[in-house]
């Protein structure tokens, strides 16, 4: 099983290669693909250093190459590099494409993102690899390995969606970047996280959907003991577009005078939905103890309990009554 495994890595590098190459020395992929990546404004340094690369816009160009160089149609298939089709033929998964190797933590190829070049609405946005035995998208974390050494001399990773938005916010200096490669974060990921740091900051994106991602994935980490911020962008912006809107100083500015503890961002987002009605406010103080009781360590508790009642002007003895009905209740 051990060297299924290295079969595994070792198609999955020579795939990063051949798309990586075919980025920088093949003529569609440079007027393609690497003309794209630059348009989106990613520097050459960023390109090289996170591997990324083109797929060429053919049924089977990996997969010919592959076998040519002694691969094997198993692993091919296993890795999910290459479909079987009806007729037992095999083709390449990602045709047309950009794409973004995904590396373990150790900076081993696992899989790849893919993103179209087309605006066409039918198209998948990004095809991503199916799960492996290398490959398990619910422990993965992007940019990960890039990032281990900043976020541990930081003490802090921020936590964002996409891979645009780990590239543009790496290429700003700012290194201690991962993407949980959409909304939905996992229990795994946060743990991995808290390998090299107890401090989380989300960073999604500025839609419904970034918002309701924020607020579930903050009470995951409260739960898992990690402390989590939040910085919200403007409605339709996520950190790479807001990036290339305002330019890096002004990015970094932003980050770190409107990152907001959880409890300031729920009762913000709460608030504004609420309005003046009596009865939905008291819903929302409810439900930010909801959060506080999801924090295992009772002397934290304490301190957000505390700053709850001054922001909300709620006396501490109600709130923390509140809190350990609740406490009481999960048991
Ligand atoms: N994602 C995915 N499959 C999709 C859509 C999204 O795997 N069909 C993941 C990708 O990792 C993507 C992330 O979710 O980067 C965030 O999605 P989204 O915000 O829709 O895309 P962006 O990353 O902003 O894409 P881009 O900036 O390239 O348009
Ligand atoms: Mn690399
Ligand atoms: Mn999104
Ligand atoms: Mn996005
Ligand atoms: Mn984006």
């Amino acid at each position: 099983a051990q060297n299924a495994r290295e079969s595994l890595y070792i198609v999955s590098q020579f795939a990063a290669n051949f798309f990586e190459d075919h980025l920088w020395n093949n003529d569609e992929g440079r007027a393609i693909g690497l003309s794209y990546f630059k348009e989106r404004g990613f520097r050459e340094d960023i390109i090289k250093k996170f591997n990324l690369g083109y797929s060429p816009d053919v049924w089977d160009a990996l997969t010919l190459d592959a076998l040519k160089n002694k691969h094997t149609e198993e692993y091919l298939e296993k890795t999910g590099l290459a479909i079987r089709n009806d007729k037992g033929k095999l083709y390449d998964r990602f045709r047309g494409r950009v794409m973004f190797p995904i590396h373990n933590f150790t900076g081993r190829v696992i899989g790849f993102g893919g993103r179209t070049l087309k605006t066409d609405k039918n198209v998948p946005k990004y095809v991503n690899s199916p799960e492996s035995d290398i490959y398990h998208k619910s422990n993965v974390l992007y940019g990960l390995f890039h990032a281990k050494k900043a976020i541990r001399d930081q003490d802090n990773c921020y936590l964002v969606e996409g891979y645009a938005d780990v590239l543009s916010v790496h290429q700003a200096n700012i290194e201690n970047v991962v993407a949980s490669s959409g909304t939905s974060l996992t229990i795994e990921q946060i743990r991995l996280i808290g390998r090299f740091t107890q401090n989380i900051t989300i960073l999604y994106d500025g839609d419904a959907a970034g918002i309701k991602a924020s607020l579930r994935g903050l009470d995951m980490i409260l739960e898992e003991g990690l402390n989590v911020k939040v910085v919200s962008f403007p409605d339709g912006d996520d950190p790479d577009s807001y990036m290339h809107k305002v330019g890096a100083g002004e990015f970094k500015a932003y980050v770190e005078t409107k990152r907001q503890d959880f409890i300031l961002y729920k009762a913000n987002i709460l608030l504004a939905e609420a309005g003046t009605d009596p009865i939905k406010r008291a819903g929302i103080i409810r439900d930010i103890v909801e959060s506080i009781a999801k924090i295992p360590d009772n002397i934290k508790a304490s301190v957000f309990v505390r700053e709850c009642s001054g922001l909300l002007g709620i006396e501490e003895r109600i709130l923390l009554s509140e809190l350990n009905t609740m406490r009481v209740a999960k048991l």
